[in-house]
């Protein structure tokens, strides 16, 4: 396979909601996390956690939980309102059906950890895309992943607190790039 260069890899990144059944090996997983480990962190704390989720039975319990829960609670997330007839489509599933979940924790004791947890999140779907797979930051999981629960499940510090949930798979099919407005800028009068 050519090999794409980082701004290619960047300008083509998209977020992926559609996979194959192939699994994503441990060597591969592996890689990327550590490849998300090469960001920057505020005065090098490195405050970061990952869960993986391989088990396609648990993801998919996870996604009924996340929808009963956000159904039931979301007046409390108006920006959830808009997607109500996704989550009560039986067919939806929050994780689109991926056979793997990326989790990033950030150790709260560092002021910088959301900054921190999110720029290894990105070096992992950049990464991601480089190799050939697709990913998706799930906000919808946000609470449920966060979850004193699901933190004990997973081995998670109570200290620790989600940034990003993450589903990755294979891609089945090749998207176009993306297509932004222009942005501000705000240049000195
Ligand atoms: C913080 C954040 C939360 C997101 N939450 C979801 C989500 O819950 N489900 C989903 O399908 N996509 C989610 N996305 C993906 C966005 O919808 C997507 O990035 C946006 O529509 C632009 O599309 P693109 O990434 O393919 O360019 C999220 C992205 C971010 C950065």
């Amino acid at each position: 396979m050519l090999k794409m260069n980082v701004k290619e890899c960047i300008s083509n990144k998209r977020s992926v909601r559609a996979y194959t059944e192939q699994e994503i090996s441990d060597e591969v997983i592996n890689e990327l996390i550590n490849l998300g480990t090469k960001a920057s962190t505020g005065s090098n704390h490195q405050p970061w956690g990952f869960v993986v989720i391989k088990n396609k039975d648990e993801i998919q319990a996870l996604s009924e939980e996340t929808k009963t829960y956000l159904l039931k609670n979301l007046e409390q997330y108006p920006y959830l309102q808009q997607y109500k007839s996704w989550l009560t489509n039986p067919k939806f599933s929050v994780f689109n059906h991926a056979n793997c979940l990326i989790i990033v924790y950030g150790d709260t004791s560092s002021h910088w950890y959301v900054y921190d947890c999110t720029l290894a999140a990105g070096n992992i779907m950049l990464s991601a895309h480089d190799m050939g797979l697709g990913t998706c930051w799930i906000g919808f999981a946000e609470h449920v992943c966060n979850a004193p629960e699901f933190k004990e499940k997973y081995n998670v510090p109570e200290n620790f607190e989600l940034v990003c949930p993450m589903s990755i798979g294979y891609m089945k099919t090749k998207m176009y790039p993306p297509v932004r407005k222009e942005p501000n800028i705000f240049w000195c009068r």
